[in-house]
């Protein structure tokens, strides 16, 4: 597997720990939750995900996608329905994330709206990385050659993760924290 299609994969895993933190986070807004949301982490979270896989692993895999439409491959319309939702993850992050820089700047919005927007956001985060995983990346192996390789990493500079990079997650440190808190929590 190239190390490109790697990054991507271990992205999708480490983006779905991130939404499970997320969901959880935003249960803080129903109306029996016994605990305060975090809204620094909540902020800290929608800011990796404005800079990280909106910035780096969508932008990454509309280079690897545009090549699949290229050849022709019979996953052709969906793959560009995928590509169309990655500009619309975008418009949602920046919606969500400008939600809950009011709620910081104290601005009153409806918890109920927090709640919906948020979830919609996971939900279509959730789905879009089951579509990919389930009937495209498993094409990356059989429809790219070296050579497609090659010229793929022409155009895309592979960079770090800032959160689950253990070299450069300093930025995020809270952040990382929480969501190993409570992955060990959910172990126990
Ligand atoms: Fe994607
Ligand atoms: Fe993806």
């Amino acid at each position: 597997m190239h190390k490109l299609q790697r990054q991507l994969q271990t992205d999708h895993f480490h983006l779905q720990r991130l939404l499970n933190y997320l969901s959880h986070e935003i249960n803080c807004y129903d109306f029996d939750s016994e605990r305060a949301a975090d809204l620094t982490v909540i902020l800290s979270a929608l800011d990796y995900v404005n800079v990280y896989p909106d910035k780096w692993h969508h932008p990454a895999e509309d280079i690897i996608f545009g090549r699949l439409i290229r050849k022709k491959v019979k996953e052709s319309d969906l793959i560009q329905a995928l590509k169309d939702e990655h500009q619309a993850i975008a418009q949602e992050t920046h919606k969500i994330h400008e939600l809950f820089k009011s709620v910081a700047g104290d601005c009153i919005v409806p918890a109920n709206e927090l709640l919906a927007t948020t979830r919609h956001f996971i939900s279509l985060q959730r789905q879009h990385i089951e579509k990919e995983s389930e009937y495209i990346y498993p094409l990356m192996d059989t429809a790219l050659s070296d050579e497609d390789w090659h010229a793929i990493e022409k155009e895309i500079t592979l960079q770090s993760d800032p959160l689950f990079d253990a070299a450069s997650k300093k930025e995020y440190d809270h952040l990382y924290r929480y969501i190993l808190d409570l992955e060990k929590s959910k172990n126990n």
